[in-house]
């Protein structure tokens, strides 16, 4: 386990009140780990901003029939300079798909080729997920392994 270090904080009673309640709804045991997670996905932010190699998805929803949708959604994926790890694809139903797309390259490059693909007309909805390849944040408790070698994921 790396070392754990307590600080004291001071905050408005206001504040923290209003902390309290939103950590709360979203099902923090305890205010320790609502902290840490912001400050992990500050990390990643910024790590997007900084523009280092990252990771990830982009989900899109789209109806096939729009005319040159599909062959522009090929066009600007063979055209990508980052790299599409994974592509999932679901029919909806009759009009509609789903894909998901798992992608990895420069933060403003993923980012750029997000907007690309949500601004192609018949797109209706599209969402980038910005996550991190895990190396700049410390991990969470003491689990680690090395992919490619056997290892189960449960938790430490
Ligand atoms: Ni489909």
């Amino acid at each position: 386990m790396s070392d754990l270090v307590r600080f004291g904080v001071s905050i408005e009673a206001e504040l923290l009140e209003r902390f309290d309640q939103e950590i709360d709804k979203k099902g923090y045991s305890n205010r320790s780990e609502a902290i840490r997670d912001l400050i992990r996905d500050q990390i990643v932010t910024e790590e997007w901003a900084s523009d280092d190699e990252t990771v990830g998805t982009i989900t899109i929803v789209y109806d096939h029939h729009t005319r040159d949708l599909s062959a522009n959604l090929t066009h600007l994926q063979h055209s990508f300079q980052g790299e599409i790890k994974s592509v999932l694809h679901i029919h909806l139903d009759h009009n509609n798909c789903l894909e998901v797309l798992v992608v990895a390259g420069k933060g403003q490059l993923l980012q750029h080729f997000a907007d690309q693909l949500v601004s192609i007309k018949g797109v209706k909805h599209g969402k980038l997920t910005m996550t991190t390849t895990g190396s700049a944040i410390p991990t969470k408790g003491s689990h680690q392994h090395i992919h490619g070698t056997e290892h189960s994921h449960s938790q430490d």
